[in-house]
């Protein structure tokens, strides 16, 4: 059976020519870019060559960029690296945060909630996109906060400005680049210290550089203009997709749909259904979607992003997720609305 792909928003496929450039440096740099000797400093103009082209992408300079794994390593190492000077100062950060953001709050000595909990922030955190509701966020404005930006979702499908914040992440393998790459950008001035000691990437991340991931995440990064125009395409198919799973009843929702949201995303408050139950059938269907649950020791719990937005728990647990990769035809979402029907039936319901 023929497999479709509506989950981008938790990872989206390598770029044929990433995993060219990654195999061809696996290959042929993989001397350690610390090295002195001639090969090492081979890998070492490969990597630094990579940063250069990313900083030019960004707007930003070379030496600002940090290379990481993942987005969640980003996030750890800035906050934790802020903590000492910041943590026992309020911050304000928007409580649909992903959990690679939220977790390394917990060192902060009081957190409150945006849009209100601005008063007196040191810290200002506020992601550029949802993951779940793919919903955008502007970033407050306070003097004097130190302002952090969650790239991870938005690169590559929205634009993405840095001159409202003062440090941002950016992962690699939502936007045709590899997993195990990813960035983090600070600006010069935060009251910021290293939390992973090494000499590498400037003592700000110690370990030694993954240079074919991080040549693979440059390579994806040359793309991003055809990337952004292909998921801008995306949004009228979409919402015709969205128009009529919403005809079905007047039960039927869609998470921020008058408000600006990711072109890709759409995330369907289906009232009356299990979210999880709709998924395992169309992923017995032949259709990858998510819901906004997430397991955690065994029991899934509602998606906290979409309980912020202040919907009960039933209607959070009711909630499916679909992402579009870049290039989705009108016939693939044909096609999981169909079968998006059929799970309504097989569970005895009537058809809408
Ligand atoms: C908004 C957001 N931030 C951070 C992350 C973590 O990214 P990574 O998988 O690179 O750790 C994700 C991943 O889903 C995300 O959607």
């Amino acid at each position: 059976m023929p497999r479709r792909y509506f989950d981008a928003n938790a990872t989206a496929p390598p770029l044929p020519s990433v995993l060219e450039v990654m195999a061809r440096a696996a290959a042929e740099l993989w001397a350690n870019p610390t090295s002195t000797h001639r090969e090492g400093q081979a890998a070492r103009h490969a990597v630094e060559e990579a940063r250069r082209s990313l900083a030019e992408g960004l707007g930003v300079k070379p030496g600002e960029l940090v290379f990481c794994a993942t987005a969640t390593e980003a996030l750890h190492l800035l906050l934790r690296g802020l903590a000492p000077a910041l943590g026992g100062l309020p911050a304000a950060v928007n409580p649909g945060e992903h959990s690679a953001c939220l977790n390394p709050l917990k060192d902060w000595l009081v957190v409150r909630w945006l849009p209100g909990g601005l008063k007196g922030a040191a810290t200002v955190v506020q992601m550029a996109a949802n993951n779940e509701t793919g919903l955008l966020g502007a970033m407050p404005q306070v003097p004097g906060a130190a302002r952090i930006k969650d790239c991870a979702q938005a690169w590559g499908k929205v634009p993405v400005d840095l001159s409202d914040c003062d440090a941002a992440v950016f992962s690699g393998h939502k936007m045709g680049g590899p997993r195990g790459a990813a960035l983090l950008w600070m600006r010069p001035g935060l009251p910021w210290t290293p939390v992973m000691e090494g000499p590498q990437e400037r003592r700000r991340r110690g370990g030694t550089e993954d240079t074919p991931a991080i040549l693979g995440l440059a390579e994806a990064a040359r793309h991003l203009p055809e990337r952004l125009a292909a998921n801008a395409a995306l949004a009228p198919l979409r919402d015709a997709f969205e128009a009529e799973v919403l005809g079905w009843s007047a039960d039927y929702a869609v998470i921020g749909q008058d408000q600006p949201r990711l072109p890709n995303t759409s995330s369907l408050l289906l009232r009356g259904h299990d979210g999880e139950a709709v998924q395992m059938a169309l992923d017995l269907d032949g259709f990858a979607v998510s819901t906004g649950s997430a397991c955690h020791s065994g029991a899934t719990k509602p998606s906290h992003a979409v309980l912020a937005l202040g919907y009960t728990e039933a209607e959070a647990r009711s909630v499916i997720r679909v992402s579009l990769l870049p290039g989705t035809a009108p016939a693939d979402l044909d096609a999981l609305a169909a079968a998006l029907k059929r799970p309504r039936a097989s569970r005895g319901e009537p058809p809408p």
